[in-house]
């Protein structure tokens, strides 16, 4: 049986009012035993390791509801395109050269870049996901993994069957660290009975569904002209939002669609970064948050932001809404929640994203001991406003240190950098060369 005591600053995220400036932290085995202030640890709590960080902020890990970790391989060699000619010309043809080994490597590349930015938990949609949960469970962190569905191309049914046989291997893997979805690709790349078929096969199983939806102009136009309505409408009368869902995006939403979205519990995945860099829109986060709808955040692959840093996106997503509508909207605390125990919901996960006793152990520290953490008025708005990825000193998940005073402790990073780098070049040789 492992234990850990931690002291530091405390952010549990249990409520916007919940810090203690000096706390304490148990974790046994794989759980959150005890939080709260100096001395509140269980009397006879004989921990086998101490943390003693006074002027780092504990918090839950990051949650990153929407990626393709693999697609580090792509971080940064192709940019500044227009969507089409970037995915057509650049994107696609790359990636149809990417073995399931290359895919490991590149999906390892993401995990540590995750860790070392505070993410702990990711929802991912690609091709090889069984190499994905490899490379998750040897990183050590949390996943749910979606087998991106092209339904309209020649692999659609082979791939739904890659899809249920990840289920069938992968789903509660790793202690529970590992969950799988469906991951039908996006409304104008999936018939509608195609959808069904996904519908169906994710009732059975038991799991939900991750999909993209309403991302670009072009979508609405597409979907409008095949079926006389919007993405959301369409999969809502498709019986899509009958179970677990999370949507990507919704960047193009009619107040209707987001009616829907909320009655339905469809989970967001908001990604800022993304959103801008791809010239896509700016979601309307404000009004979805007003109707209820539970909305996390995502950074979408490297290639489309270019990291995978959580810090980033909050402040990206923040400073969106507020150019978007006016200055008081997603005050640092509301961001701090879509990150954390928000986006633990938009996932399904019910144990994780709060640190509270009975939750499992996802947690990060940060240092605050650093010129622009002084003065401490505002430990949220620091978090959300300063606070970048270098500034994460440990991780911890499922009770289990990652990462320590910076070092990742379950992956050889050196190794991770040179196979990343060595296999995205000799595709760069096959395409270039
Ligand atoms: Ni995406």
């Amino acid at each position: 049986m492992s234990k850990i005591l931690i002291r530091a600053m405390v952010l549990p995220m249990t409520g916007p009012d919940m810090f203690y400036p000096q706390g304490e932290i148990t974790i046994e085995d794989d759980r959150i035993l005890s939080v709260g202030g100096l001395g509140s640890a269980p009397a006879g709590f004989a921990p086998d390791r101490i943390l003693d960080l006074p002027n780092d902020v504990v918090m839950p890990g990051l949650i990153n509801t929407h990626t393709h970790a693999a697609m580090t391989l792509l971080r940064s060699y192709a940019d500044d395109l227009p969507l089409m000619p970037w995915l057509n010309e650049k994107v696609w043809p790359f990636e149809e050269k990417l073995t399931a080994e290359d895919i490991y490597w590149g999906t390892a590349l993401a995990l540590c870049e995750m860790i070392r930015s505070g993410t702990t938990t990711m929802l991912d949609m690609y091709v090889s996901m069984e190499q994905v949960a490899k490379a998750v469970l040897k990183a050590g962190t949390r996943a749910v993994l979606s087998r991106g569905l092209i339904g309209n191309g020649p692999n659609g049914e082979r791939a739904l069957q890659e899809n249920i046989d990840l289920v069938r291997c992968y789903h509660g893997a790793g202690n529970g660290r590992v969950n799988v979805m469906f991951g039908p690709h996006a409304p104008y790349t999936c018939s509608g009975e195609y959808l069904q078929k996904v519908k169906a096969e994710a009732d059975r199983l038991g799991v939900g569904i991750h999909i993209h939806v309403a991302e670009t102009r072009d979508e609405i136009n597409i979907i409008k002209e095949l079926y006389g309505k919007t993405p959301v409408q369409w999969l809502d009368e498709l019986g899509l939002f009958g179970g677990h869902v999370v949507a990507a995006h919704c960047v193009h939403l009619t107040p209707k669609d987001m009616e829907i979205l909320a009655n339905r519990h469809v989970g967001v995945a908001h990604n800022a970064e993304s959103n801008m860099k791809l010239s896509s829109g700016t979601a309307p986060i404000t009004e979805l948050l007003a109707k209820g709808v539970v909305v996390g955040l995502g950074t979408d692959g490297a290639s489309s932001n270019n990291n995978l840093d959580l810090f980033g996106e909050m402040r990206s997503a923040a400073f969106q809404q507020k150019l978007r509508v006016d200055s008081t909207v997603l005050p640092a605390y509301k961001v701090l929640e879509m990150a954390t125990v928000v986006g633990a919901q938009t996932l399904g996960l019910k144990d994780v994203g709060m640190l509270a006793p009975g939750f499992k152990a996802d947690l990060i520290t940060i240092d605050m001991d650093q010129p622009h953490f002084y003065p401490r008025f505002s430990v949220p708005a620091h978090l959300v406003y300063v606070a970048h990825a270098g500034d994460v000193r440990s991780v911890i998940v499922d009770g289990k240190i990652l990462m320590a005073e910076r070092k990742v402790l379950t992956m050889d990073v050196k190794r991770v950098c040179q196979e990343a780098e060595t296999r995205a070049k000799r595709i760069w040789m096959e395409l270039n060369g």
